[in-house]
């Protein structure tokens, strides 16, 4: 159904249970193959412009607006071809307690061997899954190798790689990592998206700088929108956002003397596994 995957949310209005709106009159167009981020406060709605992008809900006609793909309603098209049509890499991937194969399979299950390891090197994680004891035939899960967040995240983007799917959706795709392993994995999600139409919804807004647009959501509503270089210079909602964190990441080096303590303030609390965070010990 999905040619060139330009987006169009146009007077979106949503609730999910009649008492509060969680989106009012909310417009935004992307166009194909561009970069949108979703930023704002935790419960501003962004997740939830994802979930009605993936038809897990349906706006009401006509009174919710509409949301278009390619021109097309996409109530209009099958849910089926409409997440064919959209990869999603979620904040937590879930994986199946089978080998990392079928795991990676989960993308497109007619994928060729050739295919999962170019896929799988696109994800930068070739390497350490020919490090296993049985390489792509290694068992993960809780009966078999444990993966850290970071290789979790390669996973999800080694699938969405292989599902090659014409729209991309990060929601907080990197949230739960420490900045150093999101750094690491900023690459292979570029590389992921590049040509593709995608809406990252971010917490940092240090991953989202290159998006070609970016857009500040208070209370249901598109407070702001424009680049980065705009948005800082327009001085507004973005631009006190931005300085914040920037705040918290310069205390945490100072106070400290060690950049760690800067990120684990900017940290989500989410249950950090040992094994993620670099921990950098000054001498
Ligand atoms: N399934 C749901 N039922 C009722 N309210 C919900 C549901 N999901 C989210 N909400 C509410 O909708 C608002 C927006 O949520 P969400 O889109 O998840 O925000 P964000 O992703 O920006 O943090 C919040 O106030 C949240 O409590
Ligand atoms: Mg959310």
């Amino acid at each position: 159904m999905v040619k060139t995957g330009a987006i169009d949310f146009d007077k979106v209005t949503f609730t999910y249970d009649d008492k509060r709106m969680v989106l009012t009159d909310l417009s935004l167009s992307i166009p194909a193959g561009t970069t949108c981020a979703l930023v704002g406060t935790t419960g501003a709605g962004k997740s939830t412009i994802g979930r009605l992008l993936f038809r897990f809900y349906d706006l009401e006609r006509p009174a919710g607006g509409s949301i278009k793909i390619d021109g097309v309603d996409i109530r209009d098209v099958t849910q089926s071809s409409l997440r064919r049509a959209i990869g999603v890499v979620p904040q937590d991937t879930i994986l199946f307690n089978d080998t990392i194969k079928y795991n990676l399979l989960y993308g497109r299950p007619d994928a060729t061997e050739d295919e999962l390891i170019a896929a799988a090197k696109g994800a930068s994680i070739h390497e350490s899954i020919m490090s296993f004891p049985d390489k792509y035939e290694t068992k993960v899960g809780e009966r078999g190798l444990r993966l850290s967040g970071g290789e979790k995240q390669r996973v999800a983007i080694a699938r969405t790689i292989l599902k090659s799917p014409k729209l991309v959706l990060l929601d907080e795709a990197t949230s739960a990592l420490d900045t150093h392993t999101e750094h690491q994995i900023q690459d292979s999600l570029d590389e992921m998206c590049k040509g593709r139409t995608t809406v990252i919804i971010a917490h940092r807004l240090s991953t989202v700088i290159n998006a070609e647009q970016i857009c500040v959501l208070k209370d249901g509503k598109v407070a702001e929108k424009g680049g980065h270089v705009e948005l800082l210079e327009k001085d507004g909602e973005y631009a006190s956002m931005w300085r914040r964190q920037q705040e918290v990441r310069d205390d945490g080096g100072s106070s400290k003397g060690s950049p760690v303590a800067g990120v684990a303030s900017e940290r989500q609390p989410l249950k950090a596994e040992p094994d993620q965070v670099t921990v950098k010990v000054e001498r």
